[in-house]
């Protein structure tokens, strides 16, 4: 099939790569000069494993194409997926001009005959009205388009896996031949996978996606609630979420406590959904006390650092990750950026290192900012190291040769992801989040006697 994605950003990257490995024929458009450029060279502008071969191979097959042309994209494609940005905006609603802009340019140049205009882009309830409205007041005669909802589920860093090995693809439809259509794009991936293929009407398959990702995100702050308590009674948090995971019908996912959620998705998505039930006349104040949890978790890391050192001024600290999650370079909404501009505030000096995030995305978000070459270079001379992304790499650090150069040994782990017992081992004060913090013996403040369990 003849497909369209308009947004080529993580979601309509991915979804141009795994439909042109289904088999299908793809047109990428997106008005960003330098990002078209870029993906016509055949390089791909975000880290997401796996993508920039995926596209590559697409590339010489002759399935996929870039251009800033919307008029090429809507002639090419039956169907016409929108995957544009839909950030927040300061009222916490969704900013929809976006997807807007792009119902009108599909209308402009779609020529006669029937397509199908599919919202990828995560969007409120009733958003699919607004985009046959604007079709229709802007479509010349003879143009048939027909609107659809398909929710996308994929997690940035496992995205291909997540695209061509889904556990469920949603569609909502309001006619029989967008159904038809959808599961004959589909067909490839179902008949591979046997996932199930839901289909709905628009408006419940639009709400499903902010249903999901709001009960991500308040798994993601009860955990980091549950955390809190441990922090006070010397519980271990990761002993709990791994006992509560092995319960089907809690599910193990979404379970770790940590600096708290961030990136693209979730702390709009939560956001945007409080707002629209507000709209709709039903105060959803879960969701406010969701977002407040995870905004207390990502101060409570700051505050873990000053209990520690005392005055920020003039101390350096090494901020560990900054990307909000592992194996991506996206530093949208990431709890490094709150905690860098805070502990920025107070006074310290902040050396950052990211295995992925170069220097002019960080340097974006933080004006002047320049991440390290590596992570002995942040931690060198550093009164602290803040671990704030749970790349694998920082699993392996040479723990000795880390304590030889840091100015105090002191790691606040915002991630959890080192052994108490290991750190206890190597001479550090080590802070975790819900478990007891660990002390080198013979320090002014209290030591655990025993030092847990293993990480
Ligand atoms: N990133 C994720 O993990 C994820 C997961 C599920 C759903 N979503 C949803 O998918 C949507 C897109 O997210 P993303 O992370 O891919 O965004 P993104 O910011 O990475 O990409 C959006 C792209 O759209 C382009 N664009 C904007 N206006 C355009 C126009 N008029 N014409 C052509 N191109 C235009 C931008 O240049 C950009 O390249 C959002 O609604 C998001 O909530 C994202």
């Amino acid at each position: 099939m003849n497909i369209t994605v308009i947004g080529c950003g993580h979601i309509g990257l991915v979804a141009a790569g795994a439909f042109a490995q289904l088999g299908h024929f793809v047109v990428g458009v997106d008005d960003d000069p330098d990002r078209v450029a870029s993906l016509q060279a055949g390089r791909v502008p975000i880290y997401e494993p796996g993508l920039d071969h995926l596209i590559r191979k697409g590339m010489a097959s002759g399935r996929i194409r870039f251009t800033r042309e919307a008029s090429e994209g809507v002639t090419h494609g039956e169907v016409i997926f929108i995957c544009v940005g839909t950030p927040a905006r300061a009222t916490g609603e969704a900013n929809l001009v976006f997807v807007e802009r792009v119902a009108e340019l599909i209308a402009r140049y779609a020529p006669a005959g029937y397509r199908l205009v599919v919202e990828k882009s995560t969007v409120p309830v009733q958003t699919g009205e607004r985009i046959a409205l604007t079709l229709a007041r802007n479509a010349a005669p003879g143009a048939e388009l027909d609107v659809a909802s398909n929710p996308e589920f994929l997690r940035e860093g496992t995205a291909i896996e997540d695209f061509l090995k889904p556990e469920r693809i949603v569609v909502g439809v309001s006619t029989l031949r967008a159904r038809e259509t959808l599961r004959k794009l589909y067909e490839p991936l179902l008949a591979d996978t046997g996932c199930p293929f839901i289909v709905t009407d628009i408006r419940t398959a639009e709400l499903i996606k902010h249903a999901c990702n709001a009960f991500l995100a308040t798994k993601i702050s009860f955990m980091n609630s549950i955390a809190q308590i441990c922090e006070r009674t010397g519980a271990d948090v990761e002993a709990i979420a791994f006992a509560m995971g092995a319960d089907s019908r809690i599910g193990a996912g979404y379970l770790r406590a940590g600096a708290g959620y961030g990136g693209a998705c979730l702390p709009k998505d939560v956001d945007a959904f409080a707002r629209l039930a507000r709209e709709v006349g039903f105060e959803f104040n879960l969701l406010e006390e969701v977002a407040r949890v995870n905004a207390a978790q990502r101060a409570s890391i700051v505050e873990k650092v000053r209990a520690e050192l005392w005055n920020l001024e003039g101390k350096q600290i090494a901020i560990l990750g900054l990307a909000f999650k592992p194996e991506t370079d996206d530093i949208r909404n990431a709890p490094s950026l709150e905690v860098i501009r805070a502990l920025v505030a107070a006074g310290a000096r902040v050396r950052v290192y990211d295995p992925t995030v170069t220097s002019d995305a960080a340097s974006g978000e933080l004006p002047g900012l320049r991440p390290c070459l590596d992570v002995y270079e942040a931690l060198s001379g550093s009164h602290c190291a803040v671990v704030l992304t749970e790349w694998e790499e920082f699993r392996s650090l040479d723990l000795t040769y880390a304590r030889e150069i840091m100015a105090y040994p002191i790691v606040v782990d915002g991630r959890n992801v080192f052994s108490p017992k290991d750190m206890f081992r190597a001479g550090f004060t080590y802070i975790p989040v819900g478990r007891p913090a660990v002390r080198p013996v013979g320090t002014a403040f209290e030591n655990p006697a025993e030092v847990g369990a293993d990480a």
